[in-house]
Parts: structure tokens; C-alpha cells; sequence
């Protein structure tokens, strides 16, 4: 069982990269975070966009799965079903946890309400109510997806939500009135539109493993965004790392053999918090236009800069790293040089451990080792070169990927160099003989 996760802060091309790995895959489940995400997958001339769906859901031969650790809004939900219908997608299979929490228009108000109180330490949202809605699970005030399908158990809850939330709002001089008889009508008849979908997918997961099903975890978000190992506070709200797979899903963290880091060639960030290889100039301008870093959910342009091998290298410990998912190799195609972050200056001090301590992170300058540059080509050059095999890279472009490897002590064992799943290159067969057997990914 192999699970994928951002190895940076989000935007790391897991859709692309999970829904590679979905290739004769069974399950794909989707553990944490919720419509926060957002992720594009290229499909015969198709675009997909997806926040809550797993990207694995185009697959039909793939049961996708939304996990206990996700909040669902349940709306976005609707409305993405939707979507997948009207782009032609009529066959699929998906199974949604009723230990799943809901978000309420509550939460989004909440959301807002939140940051505005924080001033400068906020960590600018998405505004989707995901950080309201796991304080409420939490807190123990949260409504699941299992709740919407009875009615007795969520009029008892949610009048003890509103009732709470109510004072809150009156405390932030808020006049807000939300509806009891509204509310609960709405998400119980949304409830019925996804009953057959809801159902206790812990149990679902454990009778695949034993059946020998293959099941690949998709992770949201990244691992500097995770709420214990990244830049906290301007993080999301739900675990990021590997480990949250097994507690977001309900299976064994025995069952899982291989994990995944998925990392972009640069780095990128959105929304607030330190970035200690941000390029605020021509080159960050360039790599945000090229790679079109913009966020999917928000639109926000992401801040754009250098690879930041502390920051990997932290993300190669905390996860337990097996092998590493390089995207955008193409868009740095056409700089005469590229630069890699070895190590952060601080106080005097050469750290090469990320630190947890915010203010040292923001004052931390990087200390770059410069590589040879690569050419630029066209995508569809991209997906040729793709299709020869690493051999085929430029020179540059190769050690740029040795030096990663090397480096980290991390494998890397897909390569993207561009939307379309031609222009990868897999070499997880290669990378992984020997590693087959006892040990090796089922
Ligand atoms: P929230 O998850 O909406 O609460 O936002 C908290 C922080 O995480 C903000 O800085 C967001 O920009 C960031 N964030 C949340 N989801 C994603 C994502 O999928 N990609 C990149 N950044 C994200």
C-alpha cells in the first residue's frame, strides 16, 4: 500500500502524481484536509479540477474513497459529482466515511471571523471553514457525514452548535442568525442525496487489504503546512504527513510499505508565513508564469522560488520518505543556471535542520549551491523526451535530479515534465527491483 504526500507547502502536483500511481491500483483514499485543496489532472484533452473528490476517481476501474480524517462540505460535494457527470464521467465508484465531519455555513463565517482577529499572524485561508470545522470535531461539537442521515442525533447537535456559535458571533459583534429549521432541512436532505455513497469505509479498507487489494493514499496539502511539523502557526488544520494516512483512513499504519513525497523542482507557497528561498524578482516572476502558479481554489498567484533541500530534508524524515515524485522539471527549462537552498543562515548560526521556531525561520537566509541550467522546450517536446526515458533529459537536467537523490538520500523514482500522464518518467520499476519481496509496495 503506498501513500502520497506534498513534500513542500501544497500545489506539489499530487493530482497528477496520484492518479499516476492509480494505474492498476483498487482503492485510492483521500485522508485529510477537505475543499482547501485543489488539484488539476490532464486527461486525452480533458482538464479535471478537483477540491474534495480523490483524483483517482476518473479511473473507473478505481474505488475512490473519502476518508474519516476529511471535512466534507457537503455542497461542494453536490456540486462536484455534478462536474465529474457533465464532463462525461458517469461510471465511477465512491464510498464516503460517515465518521467524516461536515462543514456548515457556520464555519466559513468562522473562518473569516478568525483570521481577521489574528492581523498579522494570519495564515490567510482559503476561506473554506476547514480550520472552524476541525476545532469543532476536536472540540467534540463537530457533525459527521453518518449525523445527516439522522435526523434525531443532528437536531440535538446541531441546536448545541448554534447555541455556541451564536455567543461566538455575538462576542466578534457579529448580527448573524442562522436558521435551526433551515440548517438542518438543507443538510438532511443533502444527506439523502449522498446516502449511498456514506458508509463506515474503515470496514470497506480492511476487507480490501485482506482481499489483497492495492490502495493508494492521497494526501492534501503538504508537510510544511502539516498543523505538528510544519511552519505553524500558518498551516492548515489537519495532519499532512504520511502518518496521519492510517488515522485518516482507519487501517493499520503496518499496512502501509511505501511512501511517497511529491516535490516540485522549485518551491512554491500561498497564502502567509515564512519562505526563505522566495524570489521577489525576474526569475520568481518567470517560474510563476511559466509553471502558471496560481492556486486552484483560490486563484491567488503562488509566491515562487528556489528547491529548499532543508525543508525537503525534513520532509524526508518526518514522512519516512521512500522514494520522491520530482514535477515541473520542465518549467525551469531555459535559465542558464538553477539554484538549490544546502542550508539557512541564522544569527550567526549555518542551520541544516529546518527549525520550528517561526521567527528564526523568517529570518533564515538561504546558502545556495548553484547547478547548470537546462534548455526550454515545448510541452509536447517535454512529452518526447518523456517517452525516450531519463536518457533523454538534458545532461543538466539529469544531474539536477542526481544532485536531489544524492543529496537527500531519497530516490527519485517519477519525473514530471509536464500535465499530460505521457510526459512522465516512471522509473519506479527500475528503482524498486531489489527492493521487491518481503519489503517492496504491494
Ligand atoms: P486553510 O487550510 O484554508 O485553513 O488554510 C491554511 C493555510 O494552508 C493557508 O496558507 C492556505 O493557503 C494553505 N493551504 C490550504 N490548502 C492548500 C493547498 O491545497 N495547497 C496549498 N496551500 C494550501
Amino acid at each position: 500500500m503506498e501513500v502520497v504526500v506534498g513534500a513542500q507547502w501544497g500545489d506539489e502536483g499530487k493530482g497528477k502524481v496520484v492518479d499516476f500511481y492509480c494505474e492498476g491500483a483498487d482503492y485510492v483514499v483521500r485522508f485529510n484536509g477537505g475543499n482547501n485543496a485543489g488539484h488539476t489532472l490532464k486527461f486525452k484533452d480533458q482538464e479535471f479540477k478537483f477540491h474534495i473528490l480523490p483524483s483517482g476517481i476518473i479511473r473507473k476501474e478505481v474505488h475512490a474513497v473519502i476518508g474519516n480524517g476529511v471535512v466534507i462540505d457537503p455542497e461542494v460535494l453536490l456540486g462536484e459529482l455534478a462536474y465529474l457527470r457533465s464532463k462525461g464521467i458517469q461510471q465511477f465508484t465512491l464510498s464516503i466515511s460517515d465518521r467524516a465531519h461536515v462543514i456548515l455555513p457556520y464555519h466559513l463565517l468562522l473562518d473569516g471571523l478568525e483570521e481577521t482577529a489574528k492581523g498579522g499572524m494570519k495564515a490567510g485561508t482559503t476561506g473554506r471553514g476547514i480550520g472552524p470545522t476541525y476545532s469543532d470535531k476536536v472540540a467534540r461539537f463537530g457533525i459527521t457525514m453518518g449525523d445527516l442521515l439522522d435526523g434525531t442525533l443532528l437536531k440535538k447537535k446541531i441546536d448545541i452548535s448554534l447555541m455556541i456559535k451564536q455567543k461566538l458571533f455575538t462576542a466578534y459583534g457579529r448580527e448573524e442568525t442562522f436558521f435551526r429549521r433551515k440548517i438542518i432541512d438543507t443538510y438532511l436532505d443533502m444527506g439523502q442525496k449522498l446516502k449511498k455513497y456514506i458508509r463506515n469505509t474503515s470496514v470497506l479498507l480492511n476487507r480490501a487489504i485482506e482481499d489483497g487489494r492495492r490502495i493508494v493514499l492521497e494526501g492534501a496539502q503538504g508537510t510544511l503546512l502539516d498543523p505538528d511539523h510544519g511552519t505553524y502557526p500558518f498551516v492548515t488544520s489537519s495532519n499532512a504527513v504520511a502518518g496521519a494516512a492510517s488515522v485518516g483512513s482507519g487501517i493499520g499504519p503496518r499496512c502501509i510499505d511505501w511512501v511517497v513525497g511529491v516535490t516540485k523542482a522549485y518551491t512554491t507557497r500561498v497564502g502567509e508565513g515564512p519562505f526563505p528561498t522566495e524570489l521577489d524578482d525576474a526569475v520568481g516572476e518567470r517560474i510563476r508564469k511559466v509553471g502558471a502558479e496560481f492556486g486552484t481554489t483560490t486563484g491567488r498567484p503562488r509566491r515562487c522560488g528556489w528547491l529548499d533541500m532543508v525543508a525537503l530534508r525534513h520532509a524526508c524524515e518526518v514522512n519516512g520518505l521512500d522514494a520522491l515524485a520530482l514535477t515541473k522539471l520542465d518549467v525551469l527549462g531555459g535559465l542558464k543556471k538553477v539554484k538549490v537552498c544546502t542550508a539557512y543562515e541564522a544569527g550567526g548560526l549555518k542551520l541544516r535542520e529546518f527549525p520550528s521556531n517561526i521567527r528564526i525561520l523568517a529570518a533564515a537566509k538561504p546558502v545556495y549551491k548553484e547547478l547548470e541550467g537546462w534548455m526550454e522546450y515545448s510541452l509536447d517536446d517535454w512529452s518526447r523526451i518523456a517517452l525516450k526515458g531519463r536518457g533523454a533529459l538534458p545532461l543538466a537536467a539529469r544531474n539536477y535530479i542526481d544532485y536531489i537523490t544524492e543529496n537527500l538520500g531519497c530516490p527519485v523514482e517519477l519525473v514530471s515534465l509536464g500535465p499530460s500522464r505521457e510526459a512522465t518518467i516512471d522509473l519506479r520499476a527500475e528503482l524498486r527491483r531489489g527492493e521487491e519481496g518481503d519489503d517492496g509496495p504491494q
